[in-house]
């Protein structure tokens, strides 16, 4: 028997088989665009993602024979994604991204709207998917009108695999549609977006099965026996699938295009108070909370196509070992911020330019950026209690050894880096197809991956990095005033 974990990327979709025993056998990736037809726009075909997944799907069946034995798939996708269709099923027109901040204006209404924040158990962000419908229906009215159903990501991927409009808890807590503690659609948040419950799909929990592979597609993989499709979930909860963060204190810090700190919680703890957001995890009765910052690495390739190298190799020029911070300071709020701040409008800066800067300083002060951006979550995810003993480092830009020792030193904690190999969304996604098809218990599957080393924070440059901290805050305080 074999399981194949989908994950569907911001830059990309990664497709993982493992065997019987969750081993990886192998893995496969096809990248994709984001278009950002205006400032704050953020868009992707769904045409491209079925693409993506066709090209990776026949270049597994050509590298492994056993994808033949495949028995079931789990879906992990970029989270808040609203995929409108129409009553054909056919996409009307393309995906609004999670950092897609132009209905900004719409967020806030909502936010404000009795009972929202209690029922969705977080604010209403600009990125999530129920303010972008609002947007739909006042600049596009005619696609609204049309909306016969509104999937994220990862449930339109569902969808052309089993035919069926169903989506899991844990991506589905990021539309403002659902009660979160209840893990049900809440009529009350539906009316408040102008949404009805026809406009959504089945929920599932991410582990149960959401149906079978379509007999068409079965036939063109080449597959005779069923395969059973799990609910599958947002890329967050997938990624602490991966990493077997299911527990109080299990935690991971990720350096992907957004950058994300994730503890898992023993029961539902909203702080809709704050910006630290709580969604339902991907096995039943489990929740958990992170905080979110829209540009990590998508800072570091921003500086990187500006300068014309690649993000390794700006990495790379600033070897292993950590320097103390300079004078130079960027705000990595190129796409606005969300946790702690949310503030859609704000934008990055640079100060402390000289005549004498090089890339190199602008590269550690990007580096510097991110990790004061993620330090800003951890303060607000310390501030509900959520514990997190054991950090484990995930996402691209974690194989910059530079990189994690600066946020292990501004974090004031130490990084955990798995061995080489298979731990993020992909792993979290193919264990759910497998716990879905085999009925195995999550706690057996979900285990987490063997520690390589740990990142302990450079003790003497504490006070050093505090201090830029601190003055990082002040920054902030002074541009937002400014813009
Ligand atoms: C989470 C979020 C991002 C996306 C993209 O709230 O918006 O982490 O899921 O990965």
């Amino acid at each position: 028997m074999t399981f194949l974990g989908i994950d569907l990327g911001t830059s990309g979709l990664r497709a993982l088989l493992v065997d019987g025993s969750g081993t990886p056998i192998g893995s496969t990736e096809r990248a994709y665009d984001v278009s950002h037809p205006r400032a704050g726009w953020s868009e992707q075909d769904p045409a491209d993602w079925i693409e993506a997944l066709e090209q990776a799907i026949s270049e597994m069946r050509e590298t492994y024979p056993s994808f033949a034995e495949l028995r079931g798939v789990g879906v992990a996708g970029h989270m808040h994604g609203a995929t409108l269709l129409d009553e054909n099923g056919d996409v009307l027109r393309p995906c609004i991204l999670w950092n897609d901040t132009r209905s900004h204006a719409e967020a806030a209404i909502l936010d404000k709207t009795d009972g929202v924040r209690e029922l969705s158990g977080n604010i209403v962000f600009p990125g999530f998917t129920a303010p972008k419908l609002e947007w739909v229906r006042h600049n596009e009215p005619e696609i609204f009108a049309r909306t016969s159903k509104v999937l994220l990501p990862a449930a339109y991927l569902n969808y052309y695999l089993t035919g069926d409009y169903v989506a899991d808890m844990s991506d589905s807590a990021g539309t403002s549609w659902l009660d979160v503690g209840k893990r049900q659609w809440s009529n009350t948040l539906l009316e408040a977006g102008h949404m009805g419950p026809d406009q959504m799909p089945r929920l599932v929990e991410g582990t149960q099965p959401a149906g079978e592979l379509r007999p068409e597609l079965a036939r063109s993989w080449g597959l005779n026996n069923p395969v059973i499709i799990a609910g599958g979930a947002g890329d967050n909860a997938a990624a602490a699938c991966g990493i077997g963060a299911l527990n109080e204190g299990q935690s991971f810090v990720s350096l992907g295009t957004s950058g994300v700190l994730l503890a898992a919680r023993d029961g539902y703890r909203p702080a809709p108070e704050t910006a630290v957001h709580t969604f339902c995890h991907a096995v039943p009765g489990r929740w958990y909370q992170m905080g979110v910052m829209l540009s990590a690495t998508d800072s570091l390739n921003w500086l990187a196509r500006l300068v014309g190298k690649s993000p390794s190799d700006l990495t790379r020029a600033l070897g292993e070992q950590v320097s103390p911070p300079g004078q130079l300071r960027f705000l990595p709020y190129l796409s606005g911020e969300r946790t702690p701040h949310n503030d859609a409008e704000i934008r990055g800066s640079f100060t402390g330019l000289s005549t004498g800067t090089t890339k190199e300083d602008m590269t550690r002060a990007v580096l510097e950026g991110v990790a004061f951006g993620l330090r800003d979550s951890l303060e607000a995810l310390a501030a509900t209690d959520a514990q997190m003993n054991e950090v484990i480092a995930i996402g691209g830009g974690s194989a910059s050894k530079y990189w994690l020792q600066l946020i292990s030193t501004v974090f004031g904690l130490p990084l955990r880096v798995p061995v080489s190999g298979e731990f993020g969304a992909a792993l979290g996604a193919a264990r759910l197809g497998m716990i879905a098809a085999t009925g195995a218990s999550p706690a057996d599957v979900i285990s987490p991956p063997d520690i390589a080393t740990e990142v302990q924070p450079d003790v003497q440059q504490a006070d050093v990095y505090e201090e830029a901290y601190q003055k990082f805050r002040a920054s902030f305080a002074m541009i937002r005033a400014a813009q």
